[in-house]
C-alpha cells in the first residue's frame, strides 16, 4: 500500500525513481509524486492519477538531480488530489518526505503544530510528520537524523519514510515501522524502496530494515542503522531472490493474464523439492523442526485476509479431513481485535502473498505474545510476516503483480495440501493408498492445470460475453468448492466491479434465493464426488426460479450439464485438489468480463496489492 522509492548516487535520479514507481504501482495508484534535489533547492512534481500522469506532468520540466524520492499513493487520509499527493514539504521547503503507512495520532499532533504556527497545505497525516520533524529540528537545533528519530518517538501508527534535505544533499534518511523498507547497495550509491521490484534492476545486495529502525544513506559512506532508542544496530546484507523477467509482462496484455497462465509452473515450483513420487515423500523443509509441535497441537488457527483467507478456508477442509486436528479460519482484521482465546499448544498459521498485510502481521504478533507457535505461508521472500513468524514455508509462486491474486492462491493451496499430507502421514491418519494417490495427483497437477488453461478458454469467453452486462452474479459451491465460490466472486467484483456474492449452495434458500430471477446468473461449482448430488438439487431450485446456470463440472458430467445454460468442463482429480483446478476458469472468467467491460484489470479502482494499513 503506497510505494516509496529513493535514490542517492552519481546517476540521474528521475528515471530510476519513475521506473521504481512503475514497478510498484500495484501498491497504490491514486496519485504520484517525485522530489529531486537540484543544487540549493528541492523540486517537487506531483499530481493525482497514475505514474503515467506524473510523467506527462514532468514533460519539458527540469528533472535533473542525482538524488531524489518518489511516491505512488493509495489514499487513506485526504482525497487523491494534487495537494494530497506526496512528497510533502517542510514550511521552508528545505526538507521533503514521503510516507507509506498511517500516523494514527495525526489529529492531536496537527492541532499542537497549528498552535505553534504551522500552516498545512494538505489533509494528509504525512504532512503532520514533516512539520513535526521540522519543529524539532529548528527548536532543539539538533541534526536532521536525530530530529527524525525524536519525531518518530512521538508517532503512533505505521511508517515507511524517506527524507530528503537541501542542507544535507549527500544523505537520505529512511525509517520503518510496520511498513516495509528495503535498502539496495550500488557503487557509491543507495537505492531504497518499499519493495524489491523497484531495486532488482540495479542491485541484488539488499538490507531489510526492521521495525523502529532508522537508516542513514550517505553517498560514499557505509550504511548506518540505529534503532528508535538511538542505539546503533547491526545489519546484514542479503541477496535478492528475484529476476527482472519475473516482474515483466512477457508478451501478455496484462500481468493478471500472465499470472493465470503461469500456474502450471508456479504450482510446480511450490512443490519443487518437497514432493517425491518415487520415494512417496512429502516434506516441507521450513517446518520440519516444528513437526512434533504441529502434530500435538490442540488446534490450528489460520489467519489471513482477502484471497489468502479463501486459501485458509480450503486448508480447513484439508487439515480436518487429513490430519484430524480442529481448525479455525479467521479474518486477521477481526481476530486481532477480538481478544481471542489462544492456547500455548495452538498453532497459528498466517497466510499472506505479500507477507506485508498489516492485519495479518498484527495477528501474528498477537499470537506470538500469547505463546502459540506461529507459522507463515508467504510468497514474498524476506517479507515482514515471513520474518516475524517462528517458521514457515514459502509458496515460491514467483512475483505476483496483478492486484487480483491468482497464482498466489493456487500455490498457497498447494503448499497447504503438502503440509496436511505430510502431517497426516506422520500422525498415521491417512491410509498408505490414499497418500500415494494424493502424491500422484499432486505430481500431475501442473499438467491438469495446463490442460484446463488450454481447453476452457473459448467457452469462458462465451460466458464472459453473456455475463458482462449483468449487475449481479451469485457463485455457489459446497464443501471444498465453497471457498472456490467465494474466491470466484471476489475475483469478479475486484476487477469488473460487478456485484458478486459467493454462497454455500444450500444456504441460498435462507436468503439469496429471493434475488433469483432471469436476471441473475448463478455460477455453480458442481464437480463430481463429495456433495455432488446435493448440489444438483440446489441447481434445480435456481432453475425453478428462472435463474441462469453457469456450471463448472467434471468432464463427462450429464446431470448438471442438462440443467445448465453454460458448461465449463474440468478434468477429474482428487476431491481435495478440485479447488485448485476449479478456480482457474473462474479467474479467466473474471479476467475476460473485466477486459470486455473496459476495466483496468491489473490496477482495479480503490484496491492495492499490498495492504499495509489496517
Ligand atoms: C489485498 C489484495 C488481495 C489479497 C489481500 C491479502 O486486498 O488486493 O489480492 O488477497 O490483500 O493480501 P496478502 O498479501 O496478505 O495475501
Amino acid at each position: 500500500m503506497c510505494g516509496i522509492v529513493g535514490y542517492i548516487g552519481n546517476k540521474e535520479a528521475y528515471p530510476i525513481l519513475i521506473k521504481g514507481l512503475q514497478r510498484m504501482e500495484y501498491r497504490g495508484y491514486d496519485s504520484a509524486g517525485v522530489a529531486l534535489l537540484q543544487s540549493k533547492e528541492i523540486k517537487v512534481f506531483k499530481c493525482s492519477g497514475k505514474v503515467a500522469d506524473l510523467e506527462a506532468h514532468c514533460q519539458g520540466k527540469d528533472i535533473s538531480g542525482k538524488s531524489g524520492i518518489a511516491h505512488t499513493r493509495w489514499a487513506t487520509h485526504g482525497e487523491p488530489t494534487d495537494v494530497n499527493a506526496h512528497p510533502h514539504f517542510s514550511s521552508d521547503r528545505k526538507i521533503a518526505l514521503i510516507h507509506n503507512g498511517i500516523i494514527e495520532n495525526h489529529i492531536a499532533l496537527r492541532q499542537a503544530l497549528i498552535k505553534e504556527g504551522y500552516m498545512f497545505e494538505s489533509e494528509t497525516d504525512t504532512e503532520v510528520l514533516i512539520h513535526l520533524i521540522e519543529d524539532i529540528h529548528k527548536k532543539e537545533n539538533i541534526d536532521l537524523v536525530e530530529s527524525v528519530r525524536l519525531a518518530l518517538t512521538q508517532v503512533v501508527g505505521t511508517y515507511g519514510i524517506i527524507v530528503l534535505s537541501v542542507d544535507d544533499p549527500n544523505t537520505l534518511i529512511v525509517a520503518r515501522k510496520g511498513s516495509p523498507v528495503i535498502i539496495g547497495f550500488g557503487k557509491d550509491e543507495y537505492y531504497v524502496a518499499s519493495d524489491a521490484s523497484a531495486l532488482v534492476e540495479y542491485t541484488k545486495k539488499v538490507v531489510y530494515l526492521n521495525d523502529e529502525e532508522i537508516a542513514v544513506l550517505s553517498k560514499g559512506n557505509d550504511l548506518v542503522v540505529k534503532n528508535i532508542h538511538n542505539e546503533t544496530v547491526p545489519h546484514s546484507i542479503q541477496k535478492l531472490q528475484m529476476t527482472l523477467s519475473q516482474i515483466e509482462k512477457g508478451g501478455y496484455e496484462h500481468f493478471m493474464l500472465k499470472e493465470i497462465y503461469e500456474q502450471p509452473t508456479s504450482i510446480a515450483e511450490s512443490m519443487r523439492g518437497r514432493l517425491n513420487l518415487k520415494k512417496e515423500i512429502v516434506a516441507l523443509g521450513g517446518i520440519t523442526e516444528y513437526e512434533d509441535k504441529l502434530l500435538s497441537a490442540r488446534r490450528f488457527i489460520i489467519v489471513a485476509c482477502g484471497t489468502s483467507y479463501h486459501a485458509g478456508l480450503v486448508a480447513e477442509h484439508l487439515f480436518e479431513d487429513l490430519v484430524r486436528i480442529p481448525v479455525e479460519v479467521e479474518y486477521a482484521s477481526e481476530f486481532r481485535y477480538r481478544n481471542p482465546i489462544i492456547y500455548e499448544d495452538d498453532v497459528v498459521i498466517a497466510i499472506s502473498q505479500s507477507g506485508e498485510t498489516a492485519d495479518t502481521l498484527a495477528a501474528v504478533e498477537l499470537a506470538k505474545k500469547k505463546g502459540a507457535l506461529v507459522l507463515g505461508i508467504c510468497n514474498v521472500v524476506g517479507s515482514s510476516i515471513a520474518r516475524a513468524t517462528h517458521a514457515g514455508s514459502y509458496t515460491h509462486a514467483g512475483f505476483e503483480i496483478g492486484v487480483a491474486s491468482t497464482k498466489a492462491f493456487t500455490s498457497q493451496v498447494t503448499v497447504l495440501t503438502l503440509m496436511a499430507l505430510s502431517l497426516a502421514m506422520r500422525k498415521e491418519k491417512i491410509q498408505r493408498k490414499q497418500y500415494t494417490q494424493m502424491i500422484a495427483a499432486l505430481e500431475d497437477l501442473p499438467n491438469k492445470v495446463k490442460y484446463v488453461l488450454d481447453s476452457v478458454n473459448a467457452t469462458v469467453q462465451e460466458v464472459a460475453i453473456y455475463m458482462k452486462d449483468f449487475s449481479n452474479v451469485l457463485y455457489l459451491g459446497r464443501n471444498y468448492n465453497y471457498p472456490v465460490a467465494l474466491e470466484g466472486a471476489l475475483k469478479l467484483k475486484e476487477i469488473s466491479y460487478i456485484h458478486a456474492e459467493g454462497y454455500p449452495a444450500a444456504e441460498m434458500k435462507h436468503g439469496p434465493i429471493a434475488l433469483i430471477d432471469e436476471n441473475m446468473p448463478v455460477v455453480v461449482i458442481a464437480t463430481k464426488k463429495g456433495t455432488y448430488k446435493k448440489i444438483v438439487s440446489n441447481i434445480e431450485e435456481v432453475k425453478a426460479r428462472k435463474g441462469k446456470i453457469i456450471s463448472i463440472v467434471t468432464e463427462g458430467d450429464v446431470d448438471v450439464k442438462n440443467l445448465s445454460d453454460f458448461v465449463i468442463e474440468i478434468p477429474e482429480t482428487e476431491e481435495m485438489l478440485v479447488p485448485i483446478i476449479a478456480s482457474i476458469p473462474l479467474q479467466l472468467l473474471a479476467y475476460y468480463v473485466a477486459v470486455m467491460c473496459g476495466k483496468n484489470v491489473d490496477k482495479p479502482r480503490n484496491l492495492a496489492k499490498s495492504v499495509t494499513v489496517e
